[in-house]
């Protein structure tokens, strides 16, 4: 039952981002933030104050809602807004959130399910109400974004954002660079059936390889096994605290490295070195839980050495995640996707992103079980996969205006071929009209 209803919930909540695409269409970025955190609040509200099973399961379709929404429309709002030169760090911030938001989650529930009355669970389900009203009170305030405004017909107060949001009204170029985007979007009417062209070819295999291997990198199962292998190197009872303060801790401090390095180095060096920095602790603890654990489980006594061993390098492990495909997984997408199919595309990012996050958390005991310690490896393999996929086909996007993104792919020597030029374009059209 818990099964079926967990993956009906999780159905809904892909049903919900496809939705989300629609609405950050037609009413704009913003007011998907707000309706999001509106639906958030009630669902924290419904799971605080449930009193009966069904109100657990109307509130969980409520929080599903908000974080379709919350996915769908904050990165591609940071990424439209945010000056293209900061655009990397300033969007990093979304998975700063992520990250700090697991963090004290983690902590809080450790503390809350200590509590003697058992009604710790509607403190730890209740707070989820914070979150939600930080993201209505930062919607009711922000300003939507100019390609979003210009895109339901709203030129001149879209104008006036991009004067203010950039603090000059020395805007006319970028503000015509949005214009064009937009009339070229007005021309599509059907973005999912766009997106399958072609000429969008790059961006589709994007909007599905990024989000499908950053779940690949085996991140939530590292994070998900940490307490166990905690508590079996000899932090004790304390060892999902101790391991939730550690990793979560480290995932966060980490992922400050990306948003300083971001804009200067690029988005394809942070992919690559941590990928090769995943790969190495991969190996390292699938030699380190071969050695001592075998393939029946029984360690014997561990000595110290060896907890600091693991610990540390699943730390390691953990930083590079934090400041390579976890936040890029949410950066790159939400900046390559054109206007006229950017909604549509995002969409497509946040459901493979959710299908497999979800579809690793159901299989990752049954593997483990099977793989044992070769679980690690099989990660290890795609974590290769993915930094040579990288290496071959991921144009870098550092420093280009997001309107002006079509020039990485003309350029790119696999992705050319699929693109076309504005000039070659503009020749197509001259030779089919004649
Ligand atoms: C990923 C999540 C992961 C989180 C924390 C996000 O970018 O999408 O699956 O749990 O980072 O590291």
């Amino acid at each position: 039952m818990v099964a079926a209803f967990g993956g009906l919930i999780f159905g809904y909540d892909l049903g919900i981002s496809v939705c989300a695409s629609s609405i950050t269409r037609i009413f704009g970025r913003r007011l998907t933030m707000l309706s999001g955190g509106i639906l958030f609040l009630v669902g924290a509200g419904f799971n605080a104050f449930a009193q009966k099973v069904w109100m657990l399961i109307v509130g969980r379709m409520l929080l599903g809602f908000g974080i379709g929404c919350a996915n769908q429309s904050v990165p591609i709002y940071v990424s439209e807004v945010a000056p293209y030169k900061y655009r990397g760090a300033l969007n990093m911030m979304f998975q700063l959130a992520i990250t700090i938001g697991i963090f004290v989650a983690n902590v809080l529930n450790y503390f809350f399910a200590k509590m003697k009355n058992g009604e710790g669970w509607r403190y730890s389900l209740g707070l989820a109400a914070v979150p939600a009203v930080m993201i209505i009170i930062g919607a009711m305030f922000l300003p939507d974004s100019p390609s979003s405004l210009i895109e339901r017909g709203k030129d001149e107060k879209a104008k006036q954002e991009l004067i203010k949001i950039r603090g000059t009204s020395d805007v006319d170029e970028e503000f015509k660079d949005l214009v064009e985007a937009s009339q070229s979007s007005m021309a599509v009417k059907h973005p999912w059936a766009t997106l399958l062209k072609r000429h969008y070819r790059p961006q589709l295999v994007m909007a599905i390889a990024i989000p499908f291997f950053q779940q690949l990198t085996g991140m939530n199962v590292i994070t998900f096994y940490a307490p166990v292998l905690f508590r079996t190197i000899g932090f004790g009872s304390n060892a999902s605290l101790m391991s939730s303060m550690i990793t979560g801790g480290f995932n966060a401090l980490a992922t400050f490295v990306s948003i300083f390095t971001v804009d200067k180095v690029g988005r394809r060096k942070l992919f690559l070195e941590g990928g090769a920095q995943m790969f190495i602790c991969q190996i390292v603890i699938t030699a380190a839980i071969a050695s001592k654990f075998g393939v029946d489980g029984n360690p014997g006594i561990l000595p110290k050495w060896y907890a600091f061993l693991v610990v540390g390098f699943i730390c390691i492990y953990v930083m590079g995640f934090a400041w390579s495909w976890g936040p890029l997984g949410w950066l790159v997408p939400s900046e390559i996707f054109p206007l006229e199919v950017r909604s549509a595309a995002q969409s497509i990012n946040v459901s493979v992103n959710m299908i497999f996050t979800f579809a690793i958390a159901q299989v990752f005991t049954s593997m483990l079980c099977h793989m044992k310690f070769g679980l690690f490896i099989f990660f290890a393999f795609f974590v290769l996969v993915m930094s040579g996929f990288i290496h071959k086909f991921l144009p870098e996007t550092k420093g280009v205006p997001i309107e002006e993104m079509s020039v990485v792919w003309q350029n790119h020597s696999f992705w050319k071929k699929f693109v076309k030029s504005a000039s070659e374009e503009a020749n197509a059209k001259v030779d089919n009209s004649c």
